[in-house]
């Protein structure tokens, strides 16, 4: 037999629960971040998604000439800090494609975006590991991202934008 529980403490109880409903009901979910979104789409991809790129692209590669192959590769340190660096800005940056007004829609794009950031990650683990080959490899993955993207949403970048 349970005990009968006393009035008072049953309306206690019903009470709080009425007010975690409300709670619930008022705001559904934690606060939004209070997120500063400055850039456009169009400032982000020219000024942090572009320029990492392009430290990712001419890190690796082979030149060939009338003499032979030249190896283009990270040599030193400074030079393999530069590349991870470059594509952890591209893994981030991913991110804030995905945020604010950014998104063009909640479905391909964010497909698109989770992608490009999977990507660039192989690119920065390849840097770390100083693995010129992978990084090549991941390299090209990231600009099959770029284009992908790029061709879903009708980006054209054969014609120059900026002045
Ligand atoms: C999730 C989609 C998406 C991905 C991934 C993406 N872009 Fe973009 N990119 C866009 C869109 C959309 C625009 C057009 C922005 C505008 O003009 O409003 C654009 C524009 C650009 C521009 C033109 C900027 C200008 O000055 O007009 C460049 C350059 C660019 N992207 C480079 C890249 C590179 C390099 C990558 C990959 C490393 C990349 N983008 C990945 C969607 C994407």
């Amino acid at each position: 037999m349970h005990p009968v529980m006393p009035l008072s403490t049953r309306a206690l109880r019903c009470g709080l629960t009425v007010v975690a409903v409300a709670m619930l009901n008022s705001c559904a979910g934690p606060a939004p971040p209070p997120l500063r979104l400055h850039a456009d789409l169009k400032q982000l991809m020219a000024s942090v998604v572009d320029p990492a790129a392009d430290v990712v692209w001419e890190s690796v590669g082979t030149i060939y000439t009338a003499d032979g192959t030249e190896e283009i590769r990270p040599r030193t340190d400074e030079e393999w800090a530069r590349v991870s660096q470059a594509a952890w800005v591209l893994t981030e940056s991913a991110n804030s494609l995905m945020i604010g007004n950014r998104p063009k829609d909640t479905g391909d794009w964010m497909r698109f975006a989770q992608e490009f950031s999977d990507i660039s990650l192989k690119a920065a683990r390849a840097a770390e590991a100083r693995d010129a080959e992978t990084l090549f490899t991941a390299g090209s993955d990231v600009y099959l991202a770029c284009t992908a993207c790029h061709n879903q949403y009708n980006v054209d970048l054969t014609t120059p934008t900026t002045p």
